[in-house]
């Protein structure tokens, strides 16, 4: 494999871990858990994995050595700096607890189990991967495993490897999967376990045992940087308005990160744009007033962050989305035997309700067509196809040339769009991210070890220094809420949104005026991997403020 020398340097670096795993460690139970919300269906479907207590390990005086185990590991979804940390902690820890243990990759994601695709993971591969981004080592996939003969064909081909545990590492929907797996083999009588590890570069995987989910730091430090570099380019010519869509399909945790990082002159949060009951016309009047006071100024230059999710939390289009969701289930093949895109348009608005049909009607076609593009395997909209930057542009556009024309308006608006997402999601692990990750890895193997099933790894205390970190265990079932999906109630891990009542947003509704009207751009610059701490060993602003350091 041809490296690049950053390649081959970042390559020996040592991910740090807390100190409580440094020798053999004993399992400490606490009390027993609920689910978030529904509780009784969530303790019906899950009879046997619901209620176990939350993990943490003891560090114990002497050597344990563990009964062999073959482990397959599984990447599902969208890739997340970290995953390949993840995997060489994963191994690093098999082969401590037994230096006979064996982990296999599925490849391709939760499909890999089902169609047996699978490599042995041999301590030269990993070394090739370790500390580097990506999800190349076996690569990823959406595939929601839903079907009993799906599940069956997975024990079918645990057992022709003699695997005892398999690891998903995944988002909400990954690890809902991991949940449901972990259930039906115990009542199934297999004795395979299933253990799950929070990933996604979205953030909205965490509650009060998750912290965060490992790949967010680094996704936000890259986009970070990128945003620094257009808003430097935004103040040396002054003559454009970027307007910067930020991945995270549901929730905005990245767009209030990078804005905590940059200091925009405009961010959306969608979630604040739900609460506010906020139409698609008060979004772009919130711009087009900020372009406007700048204008004033003599500023016609700006940086707007949005997140990728808008358009679903806009309560009319939420609804909308909703409709055309169960409409597309409804009308099935017959949707997508249509090729003309007006007459897609014409049939999905017969069968709206007329509050949603009107509404359909009267968006921009392209706009209507891109709500109209497959649903991703979890029946969710695929949010990052939705040109929302464009959009804006295009809608403040007009409202600006309405005013020019009525003599309210001398200025000019310029809009350039750009799309942060991929370029993010594979970089490099931070520091952060490579540690973090690699602990969850390590941490799986001891829960594995230990006999434990339907939980997923984490680790408290990521504000402190990682010595201090506190890696354990946690039920999913705790995590999980009834919810529609595909016109049916069913068990999923609940999404954690921004909280409109926590400290990293109190700190944007501090600031945003102040940035708004006046240029107060920072540029945090690259990742640096190297060098002083306070630039190499910071975590997220996020993490700062939820946890007031
Ligand atoms: P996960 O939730 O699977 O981690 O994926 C996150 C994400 O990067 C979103 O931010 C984005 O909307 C989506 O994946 C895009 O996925 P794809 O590349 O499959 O279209």
């Amino acid at each position: 494999m041809l490296k690049s020398p950053f390649q081959i340097v970042r390559g020996r670096y040592i991910p740090q871990m807390p100190d409580s795993l440094a020798g053999s460690v004993k399992i400490v139970e606490g009390n027993k858990t609920q689910s978030v919300a529904d509780r009784e269906d969530i303790e019906r479907i899950f009879p046997n994995t619901y209620g176990m207590p939350v993990l943490t390990f003891e560090p114990i005086n002497e050597e344990k050595i563990y009964p062999v185990v073959n482990v397959g590991v599984v990447l599902s979804g969208g890739q997340a700096p970290g995953g390949h940390n993840v995997i060489s902690g994963l191994f690093d820890g098999l082969k401590k607890c037994n230096k006979n243990n064996r982990l296999y990759g599925f490849l391709g994601g939760p499909l890999g189990m089902v169609d047996n695709e699978y490599k042995e993971l041999t301590e030269d591969l990993v070394d090739n991967y370790r500390n580097t981004g990506g999800f190349d080592i076996i690569g990823s996939g959406r595939t929601k495993l839903e079907e009993q003969a799906q599940y069956n064909k997975v024990i079918e081909n645990c057992k022709k490897l003699d695997i005892n545990a398999i690891v998903i590492i995944g988002g909400d929907d990954s690890n809902t999967n991991a949940c449901i797996l972990a259930e039906y083999f115990i009542q199934k009588k297999s004795k395979i376990q299933v253990l799950g590890v929070p990933k996604t570069i979205d953030g909205d995987l965490k509650n009060e045992v998750v912290e965060a989910s490992f790949g967010f730091d680094t996704a936000c430090k890259v986009y970070s940087g990128l945003i620094g570099n257009i808003e430097r380019d935004a103040n040396s010519s002054k003559k454009y308005y970027h307007f910067i869509k930020l991945m995270g399909r549901s929730a905005s945790h990245i767009t209030l990160e990078c804005a905590l990082q940059t200091h925009p002159n405009i961010t959306i949060i969608s979630e604040e744009v739900e609460k506010k009951n906020m139409t698609l016309e008060d979004v772009v009047n919130y711009i087009s007033d900020i372009v406007i006071q700048r204008a004033e100024q003599g500023y016609n230059f700006g940086t707007a962050l949005i997140p990728e999710g808008l358009v679903e939390f806009i309560p009319a289009m939420k609804k909308l989305i909703a409709d055309l969701n169960d409409c597309m289930v409804k009308l099935g093949s017959k949707i997508d035997s249509i090729e003309s895109n007006r007459e897609r348009r014409e049939l999905v608005a017969g069968e709206l309700s007329p509050d949603s049909a009107e509404i359909f009607t009267s968006l921009p076609n392209s706009f209507a067509n891109e709500l109209l593009l497959d649903r991703d395997p979890h029946g969710n909209v695929q949010v990052s196809l939705i040109e929302t930057e464009k959009l804006l542009i295009d809608m403040v556009k007009a409202k600006i040339k309405k005013m020019r024309k009525a003599g309210e308006f001398q200025s000019k608006f310029k809009g350039q769009p750009h799309f942060f997402g991929y370029e993010g999601r594979c970089a490099s692990p931070s520091n952060f991210d490579a540690n973090y990750s690699y602990t969850l890895g390590f941490t799986t193997s001891l829960l594995i070890s230990e006999g434990k099933t339907g939980y997923i790894a984490c680790v408290k205390n990521l504000v402190k220094p990682v010595s201090e970190w506190i890696p354990g265990g946690a039920p999913i079932t705790m995590m999980m809420n009834m919810e529609k999906r595909q016109g049916k109630f069913k068990p999923v891990i609940q999404k954690a949104l921004v909280d409109l009542n926590g400290e990293p947003f109190a700190k944007l509704q501090e600031m945003r005026k102040k940035w708004a009207k006046n240029t107060m751009y920072i540029y945090p610059g690259p990742i640096q991997y190297f060098g002083p701490p306070e630039v190499s060993e910071q975590t997220t602003e996020t993490l700062k403020y939820e946890f007031n350091v």
